[in-house]
């Protein structure tokens, strides 16, 4: 690009010859416009699917602390639905951002994401909910860190076996709720390594229940539980796992309308933000028995971080970065979010 700039420039100042002084200046200059940015005039956006669930807020607040330490300037939006998404994109190329990391409504907008991107100039890496092309393909040239969603799946479903088998249930009788939102990769691919991992254990197939939620929040979860338990009386006893903590809760409230309190449901999340931290705060033990600890602060902070570097220092981010999980109950719950640095 510079040298595209100096060869423009030296044909200019030839054809001219030596009076345009002015424009040779001029031509210095801009050649010598560094790759790097400086700090304080970077404007990165934040951008969430749905902003008043306290992962997103939880991840907002670790961008905010990147943004001060490194000494951008963020811009949280809320994106509830493609047209919000869309203006909040547009909105943010007025403000002279640079770039923005995102958690779109829905991964299919994937194309209008980055052709919207491309056409204002802002570089986009997605976080949590990987973006697809029209074929339902990962757009791989889009930077994105998200959970390695079918492990941490497995783990979900490895400590449901544990708890069950320490409280002496007989699993031909217990029922296993699979909360489902199968349009979204990373969802089906953590109730799958959950599914799985009970599978792996002899699980009965025939005692798992399906319950699609039509959103990924505590209401859309407490509706499909209910339907599926008044049609399923027969089981007693319940494991429940999903998509996040609060699939997770969303069927624990559901099942306690019905008598089923802790002694019998075991709940494990995916999360570990305040929707799973107020359960454990509670004073007796509820059927949320546990969730796996991911970290906002490295979806939060790290991506933001990540996006700053591609702008002021022309670092691009790595491709794919899937990060880990651990198990937390309400026993262990300080030391696994210190471990976490949370
Ligand atoms: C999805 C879910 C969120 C959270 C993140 C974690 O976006 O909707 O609740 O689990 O993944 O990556």
């Amino acid at each position: 690009m510079k040298n595209a700039i100096r060869n423009v420039c030296a044909q200019l100042l030839s054809a001219t010859g030596f009076t345009l002084f002015t424009l040779a200046a001029g031509c210095f200059s801009l050649a010598a416009v560094p790759a790097a940015q400086a700090a304080d005039s970077v404007k990165i956006g934040f951008l969430v699917k749905q902003a008043e669930e306290p992962w997103f807020q939880d991840e907002w607040r670790y961008a905010e602390q990147a943004a001060k330490e490194k000494g951008f300037s963020l811009v949280k939006i809320g994106v509830a639905n493609g047209e919000k998404m869309m203006a909040a994109i547009d909105n943010l190329a007025a403000q002279k951002a640079q770039g923005f990391v995102i958690c779109a409504p829905d991964v299919k907008l994937g194309m209008a994401v980055e052709r919207a991107a491309k056409r204002n100039n802002l570089k986009v890496m997605s976080v949590d909910d990987q973006l697809v092309d029209g074929s339902g393909k990962p757009i791989a040239s889009i930077p994105h860190m998200g959970i390695s969603a079918y492990e941490i799946g497995k783990q979900v479903g490895q400590g449901l076996i544990e708890e069950m088998k320490s409280r002496g249930w007989n699993m031909a009788e217990v029922g296993a709720m699979r909360m489902a939102f199968d349009q979204l990769p990373t969802a089906r691919e953590r109730t799958q390594g959950a599914l799985d991992a009970l599978k792996a254990a002899g699980f009965p197939a025939a005692n798992i229940v399906d319950a699609a939620q039509a959103k990924t929040d505590t209401e859309s979860a407490f509706n499909a539980a209910n339907i599926a338990l008044t049609k399923q009386t027969k089981f007693k006893r319940w494991l429940v796992f999903g998509m996040n903590d609060e699939a997770v809760l969303g069927t624990v409230r559901a099942a306690e309308g019905r008598g089923l309190r802790s002694d019998a449901v075991i709940g494990i999340g995916i999360g570990g933000s305040k929707t799973a931290l107020n359960e454990f705060a509670k004073p007796s033990p509820t059927g949320f028995y546990g969730t796996v600890l991911i970290s906002p602060k490295r979806h939060g902070y790290e991506t933001s971080v990540n996006m700053y570097k591609w702008i002021a220092e022309n670092k691009a981010p790595a491709p794919l970065t899937l990060t880990t999980g651990v198990l937390m109950t309400r026993r262990n719950q300080g030391d696994v979010r210190a471990e976490f640095g949370l």
